[in-house]
């Protein structure tokens, strides 16, 4: 019997060593921990239940029957954050550089149906050469089960993929499908052809870190969400962006408690918009100070920095953030900053996550490359986000809100719940320039005309108080307040039920 017990936990060992001693060592000299070491940081202390241990794979071509290390390159199971549940893989770089066979993708295949069963997040970190090549078509078919479940489980469990080494080809698609990438800078990439292939089919001369790095996909391509400087960070960040979320569709987000008063006043907010209305401000000042302990998850921090998403909570519950920024672009809309604002509210409605819209937008970007580059289609993207969004939705308007851009933000008439403004707001069609340069063009050579003019439309339009006399605005109120309105405003809202007309699936403009 004793023999029986200590062959188990022999046999427990050697699968825990992965790929051997040597190239774990060879994993450590590169700045990345283990896949094992992974899951250890990721999750609670004690808690990661593994399952499929000694799986291992089926080849028998190339001489890979010799070969066959217990686990088959992924470690996967379950445990927990904070004491909630998650399902998790972890590719082990040391066994076949990670690389995906049959009986690997099976083993994902398991915990990601576990995880859409039992209504708990996948977290994925990828550390993998691709697809096992001695395997061929067998590992391609693994791939597609894995992509096949991504869509499934889309909007069913929150998932997380957590990039830690050498993502290509095909298996970047799997990441893609999910809610968030989070990637690890110098040591992590995503391509969906490496630069070998590219300088063979285009002749372009790139590094795999200047083609698929973190730098790039956080800032040019946003493809990921978040770059970190090593694994340990970024796993941190994995939980801390967890903690923000419901473990599924079906639940509320988690309500955590909090040590901010729900009325605090923030009079310095009263002086936040500068007297001249086109010189920038903070918005993430506005953010934080409304915010519960000022805390800030940023999403997509390094793209399109003209629209501001990420979470914060508002009396302990989760609430996702949409703010135009006036320091880039001058907060205006754009192709990039549209798409990027509109996959964050669906994200949001998906799993119940009220939005909160802070408003000083003049409009959307003109010209020729935002035309070319589809900004109608795109724009229409975050219009048709929040129209179509049933989740309780909060807007401040702080400064400009005009034209299109005024109906895209939350407005009223995309069903916004509260539409607050502070005293500065400017709603109109456009700015009191344009506008005058338009309806009065017969005095565009008389200057005091034209500064006549200005100042008239000026009157009438740049407050908030012409959308108020209509109800458009729901209340003016005093910038101080704002945390405390917007507060109210979302707790008065919690039992909030709309339910969109029955259809398939609707035709976001993609
Ligand atoms: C089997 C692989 C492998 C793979 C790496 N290894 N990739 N084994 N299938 N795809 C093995 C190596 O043989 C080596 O084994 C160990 O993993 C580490 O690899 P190295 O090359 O020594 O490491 P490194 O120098 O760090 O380079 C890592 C790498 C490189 C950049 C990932 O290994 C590489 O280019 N691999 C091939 C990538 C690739 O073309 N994959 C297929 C992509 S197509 P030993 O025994 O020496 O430790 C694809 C299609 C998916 O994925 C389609 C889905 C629809």
């Amino acid at each position: 019997m004793k023999d029986i017990l200590s062959e188990l936990e022999d046999r427990r060992d050697n699968a825990r060593l992965g790929g051997g001693q040597k190239r774990i060592d060879a994993q450590h000299s590169r700045g990345k921990l283990t896949a094992r070491e992974r899951v250890e940081l990721l999750l609670d202390e004690g808690s990661f239940e593994e399952f499929d241990m000694f799986v291992s794979h089926r080849c028998t071509d190339f001489g890979m029957e010799k070969q066959r290390p217990a686990g088959d390159g992924v470690v996967t199971g379950w445990g927990t954050i904070n004491g909630r549940m998650v399902y998790v893989f972890s590719q082990d770089f040391t066994v076949f550089g990670g690389s995906l066979s049959e009986t690997h993708a099976q083993k994902i295949c398991k915990i990601m149906d576990m995880a859409v069963q039992n209504g708990a997040p996948v977290i994925g970190i990828n550390d993998s050469g691709g697809a096992r090549i001695q395997e061929g078509v067998a590992s391609l078919a693994g791939y597609a089960e894995v992509f096949q479940r991504n869509i499934m489980a889309s909007g069913v469990v929150p998932q997380i993929s957590v990039i830690m080494g050498p993502c290509a080809g095909g298996a970047v698609y799997s990441p893609a499908m999910t809610d968030f990438i989070f990637m690890v800078k110098d040591t992590s990439y995503m391509f969906v052809t490496g630069p070998d292939v590219v300088k063979t089919v285009t002749n372009e001369v790139v590094t795999a870190e200047e083609l698929g790095g973190a730098s790039t996909h956080t800032k040019k391509s946003s493809v990921a969400d978040g770059a970190f400087e090593n694994d340990v960070e970024a796993l941190a960040e994995v939980r801390r962006l967890v903690d923000f979320l419901p473990l599924n569709n079906r639940e509320k987000p988690p309500v955590r408690p909090f040590f901010d008063e729900p009325d605090r006043l923030e009079t310095s907010l009263d002086t936040l918009i500068p007297d001249n209305p086109n010189t920038p401000y903070d918005m993430k000042e506005l953010i934080t100070k409304v915010a519960d302990e000022g805390d800030f998850y940023e999403i997509q921090e390094d793209f399109a920095k003209n629209i501001i998403t990420g979470f914060i909570r508002l009396e302990g519950q989760t609430v996702g953030v949409v703010a135009n920024q006036p320091m880039i672009l001058a907060g205006c809309l754009d192709i990039d900053s549209s798409r990027k604002a509109a996959r964050f509210v669906r994200f949001c409605d998906c799993f119940e996550i009220p939005i909160l819209t802070l408003v000083d937008v003049p409009g959307f970007l003109p010209g020729t490359s935002q035309e070319y580059g589809g900004v109608i289609k795109h724009g229409a993207k975050l219009l048709f986000a929040y129209g179509e969004a049933t989740v309780p939705k909060v807007t401040v308007i702080t400064r400009k809100a005009y034209g299109g851009a005024y109906d895209v933000m939350a407005s009223k008439h995309l069903r916004g719940d509260f539409n607050y403004a502070w005293p500065t707001a400017e709603i109109a069609v456009m700015g009191a320039k344009g506008a005058t340069e338009i309806i009065h063009r017969a005095d565009l050579g008389d200057a005091e005309k034209i500064v006549q003019n200005t100042q008239d439309y000026e009157d009438r339009f740049a407050n908030p108080f012409v959308a108020a006399e209509r109800g458009f605005i729901d209340e003016v109120i005093m910038p101080q307040s704002t945390r405390r309105r917007v507060s109210r405003a979302f707790a008065s809202l919690r039992n909030k039920h709309v339910k969109n007309p029955w259809k398939k699936h609707d035709n976001i403009p993609l």
